[in-house]
């Protein structure tokens, strides 16, 4: 079995303040992008996990939130003989603020759950996957939804009629750092009122930018000022908004067309040595 692991972008995320458990309550609207993981699940006879990867390094041990994400559902739903070979073919970056490993957690619960007869419905599914990490539930609900809590309240909403353009720095944000420089600086944002001004997706691309506020950039460009100038520098490149997804360091803006995207793409790649793509948006796991 071979499924399609895609990214996501956070194209609005407001933070709250920290809770006392450490983390921190958000509203965020998660939307899927067509830059895909693809991840192969094999049965074997033996009851033996095994992880591989063509990027060498990503780690294939209990580090790997695919294999945190198998130990946990065959403890779930313990049966002898539940064993499997993965092979994971990666195209996201790591530590970009796109999500790949909690996309790739996702993505082999549900698969793991159907090859091994898991009898399982969506609400234990998410349990399992808040357990992994604050992003895994959303990629239970793809392809757009607005998140809650830390992650875990979803509330399907329509993706935007546009396309994005993706700006991958190779500058590694640890979310936990970027958290705690947001509460070094006292932000805080009162998600009650961020309620009422959530945007519209039916805007055009033009309208929704402004709209779109992360609230992880300003921690994000204390810590990496690079990653401050990149944005102010993209932006004036292509004359219109350029966002921050989750932590970073990953930047984003948004077309109408796919077509643009991929011409804006072109015209940016002739001044940077990073990485950028165009890609569609609201993909789903197949
Ligand atoms: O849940 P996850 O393991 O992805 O979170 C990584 C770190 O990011 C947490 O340890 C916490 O410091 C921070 N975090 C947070 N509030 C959230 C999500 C993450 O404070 N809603």
């Amino acid at each position: 079995m071979r499924v399609r692991s895609p990214a996501k972008l956070n194209l609005f995320l407001r933070v709250g303040r920290r809770r006392d458990d450490g983390y921190h309550d958000l509203i965020s609207w998660f939307c899927s992008v067509g830059l895909c993981d693809s991840i192969e699940f094999d049965p074997v006879a033996t009851s033996t996990i095994t992880l591989r990867c063509d990027t060498p390094a990503i780690p294939c041990d209990q580090r790997n939130l695919i294999v945190k994400a198998a130990d946990l559902l065959r403890q779930r739903c313990p049966t002898p003989h539940r064993g499997v070979d993965i092979h994971l073919h990666k195209k996201i970056p790591s530590g970009g603020g796109l999500g790949g490993g909690s996309s790739n957690a996702a993505v082999a619960l549900r698969a793991l759950a159907r090859m091994w007869e898991c009898d399982l419905n969506e609400d234990q599914l998410r349990e399992l996957a808040i357990r992994l990490g604050s992003d895994v539930p959303f990629f239970l609900a793809l392809p757009s939804a607005i998140c809650r809590g830390r992650g875990e309240r979803m509330s399907p909403f329509p993706p935007p009629n546009a396309a994005a353009l993706l700006l991958m720095p190779s500058i590694a944000m640890p979310t936990a750092d970027v958290y705690r420089q947001f509460d070094e600086m006292r932000l805080g944002s009162d998600l009650e009122r961020c309620e009422h001004v959530l945007p519209d997706p039916r805007l055009p691309a033009e309208d929704l930018l402004p709209r779109l506020i992360n609230d992880l950039e300003a921690p994000a460009f204390a810590i990496s000022p690079e990653l401050r100038r990149l944005r102010a520098e993209t932006e004036q490149r292509l004359g219109r908004p350029v966002r921050m997804t989750g932590s970073g360091s990953t930047l984003f803006t948004l077309y109408d067309e796919l077509a643009e995207a991929n011409a804006a793409a072109a015209r940016l790649a002739r001044f940077s040595q990073l990485r950028v793509g165009a890609f569609a948006l609201g993909v789903g796991a197949n």
